[in-house]
């Protein structure tokens, strides 16, 4: 078979993702031949949060330039493209939209096929753009903001669930508690910048679920104790907040890294597997490789991260993700342009 050039589209929250990779059938891993990328954190960060309606209008600006600039620094045209993929969920739905209609239209008019990739398949698989890729099985830390799961990989497609949160993804203990302490939008990198300057012992807050022996996680206990911490604070001046500031988040941070390594370890004792794949936005977080790192250096076990480009979201992961399965012959591209989207 010839090699096929894939180009992905990544929409779904807040990030404009445009990419081109190159499935060669004598090669395990496409290349990833471009990508682009416009963030709408600047815009959203006036208002605390995303607002679907704004990042909706602005993928819609976004998308076709970012198309435009990968098939110029790919050196290659529209009519070459193979396969058009998009992330078909989850994710906001006005925001998956235009992925889906852009990839759809784009698919009709070049006569090519179109696939739905699963969001959360673009950042598992995502370590394999890195310039160490794993193999498999492994043991996927899956740490964004929407989203954890532990997961067994066996290959392409074939991924068993381990655990998960029962309420407040790890992305969102870092942003939710970042607001608490007043720290801009998006909160987790700036929480964890602002760590790096604090004692991670100075205050005890919960690791729930640590010791309950599953799989499982649970942070909205932690959200709590932080605003309580904030509080008490608060109260004796904001000057004292203030002072305290980088302590609490250096405490909050060091809270959900300690479950995350934990649980993580738990997986790996419990599937006997000795390789581990992070990936999602929280897998950027400095501390958490740090103390992955140490912790799996002593028991013998990889661990594998995608480059920090590639942890928040970006269309090479779905562009990757599409050529994978088309590589690995588990599914066929859909041709129906059925803008095909699932927020959940
Ligand atoms: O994977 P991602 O870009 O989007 C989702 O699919 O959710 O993850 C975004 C999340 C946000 O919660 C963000 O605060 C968090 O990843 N994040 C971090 C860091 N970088 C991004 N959290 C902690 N430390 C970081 N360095
Ligand atoms: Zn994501």
């Amino acid at each position: 078979p010839a090699p096929l050039l894939v180009l992905g589209i990544e929409s779904s929250c807040d990030e404009t993702g445009v990419a081109l990779v190159r499935a060669e059938p004598q090669r395990a891993v496409p290349a990833l031949l471009a990508h682009a990328l416009h963030s709408q954190i600047a815009m959203h960060r006036l208002y605390g949060g995303v607002v679907p309606e704004l990042a909706s209008r602005d993928h819609i600006r976004r998308v076709l330039p970012l198309a435009q600039q990968v098939l110029r620094e790919s050196g290659h045209a529209l009519a070459d493209i193979d396969v058009v993929a998009y992330t078909k969920g989850p994710g906001l739905a006005g925001a998956l939209l235009v992925g889906a209609g852009v990839a759809c239209a784009l698919g009709a008019a070049l006569h090519k096929p179109v696939l739905g990739v699963h969001h959360l398949e673009g950042h598992l698989l995502s370590p394999f753009l890195s310039a160490d890729p794993p193999e498999f099985p492994f043991v996927a830390l899956l740490v964004s903001g929407g989203h954890t799961q532990l997961m067994r990989v066996d290959g392409v497609g074939r991924y068993a669930l381990l655990g998960e949160t029962i309420d407040d993804a790890a992305g969102e203990a870092f942003d939710k508690s970042a607001k608490l302490l007043g720290l801009p939008y998006p909160g987790g990198p700036v929480l964890a910048q602002l760590a790096e300057q604090g004692d991670a012992q100075a205050f005890a807050l919960p690791r729930p679920l640590l010791r309950a022996g599953n799989l499982d996680f649970s942070f909205a206990g932690l959200k709590t104790a932080v605003l309580t911490q904030v509080q008490k604070l608060e109260a004796q001046g904001p000057e004292v907040l203030q002072a305290r500031r980088a302590d609490l988040a250096a405490s909050t941070q060091a809270a959900i890294v300690e479950v995350l390594v934990k649980k993580s370890l738990l997986a790996l004792r419990q599937t006997g597997l000795r390789r581990l794949v992070v990936a999602g936005g929280v897998g950027a977080n400095r501390q958490l490789r740090a103390q992955l790192d140490a912790a799996c250096q002593v028991r013998g076990i990889r661990v594998h991260y995608p480059e920090l480009y590639l942890c928040t979201d970006n269309g090479a992961m779905i562009a990757l993700a599409a050529a994978m399965r088309l590589q690995a012959g588990q599914q066929q591209a859909v041709c129906d342009y059925a803008f095909d989207v699932r927020p959940r």
